[in-house]
């Protein structure tokens, strides 16, 4: 495996040393894409919040400021970054504030119209089923609730080559703002609003059930 697959092996699903390596990296690079989209939000004291795909639950923290009547859950396939986030968030977990749990995506263990608000930070590129996964987020959202992907990255010419090497090496999808909209649309979300950041190659979306 060359540098690259294996560097992108662990961002689709960080494990062990090398992957909390990559997760405390990815706590800090997307610090900052995050809370661009982040802005796109409206977020009540009260809200129940999900962010899927929490990696190391920096996200989590963020989004714990925001609500403090509300609960925030963060969502992970890895074990490890189970363990990572629930360490990021003690206090807030320990307070019954936070909760992180194992799980997948595309068929999360939460009833219908649960949540207020849910993200994804850097990671619908790694779902294997990303229709399928909207649906499902669009199940357990509160009617008028919110989802948020925030991505850094979408197909444009300046950064053809570099996305390539992505899609191609690390079996990523990096959807257009047009695939998104057609996929939200057919997961029965409206109010879709799609923003970039072109001199950074980064894209929001928000989108309401
Ligand atoms: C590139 S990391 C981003 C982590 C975090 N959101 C951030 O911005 O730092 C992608 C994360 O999504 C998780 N992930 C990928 N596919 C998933 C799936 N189908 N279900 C749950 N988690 C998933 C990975 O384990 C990983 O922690």
């Amino acid at each position: 495996m060359s540098d690259i697959e294996k560097t992108l092996d662990q961002c689709r699903k960080p494990q062990g040393d090398e992957g909390k390596e990559i997760v405390e990296k990815m706590n800090k690079n997307h610090y900052e894409v995050t809370g661009w989209g982040l802005q796109m939000l409206t977020i009540e004291d009260d809200s129940q919040v999900i962010d899927l795909g929490c990696g190391g639950g920096k996200t989590v923290q963020r989004l714990a400021i925001h609500t403090p009547e509300g609960k925030v859950f963060g969502l992970d396939y890895s074990e490890d970054c189970v363990d990572w986030a629930n360490e990021m968030n003690h206090r807030a977990v320990e307070e019954g504030k936070v909760v992180i749990i194992r799980g997948e995506v595309e068929n999360t263990p939460f009833e219908d119209e649960n949540f207020d608000v849910a993200t994804a930070v850097e990671t619908i590129y790694f779902w294997p089923d990303i229709q399928k996964s909207f649906k499902e987020i669009h199940r357990i959202l509160k009617t008028g609730g919110q989802f948020l992907i925030i991505n850094e990255a979408y197909p444009d010419e300046k950064n053809k080559e570099k996305n390539k090497v992505y899609e191609d090496v690390g079996n990523m999808v990096i959807p257009s703002p047009e695939e998104l909209t057609s996929w939200l649309t057919e997961a029965g979300f409206k109010d879709i609003a799609i923003e970039l950041e072109e001199e950074k190659n980064w894209l929001r979306a928000l989108a309401r059930k």
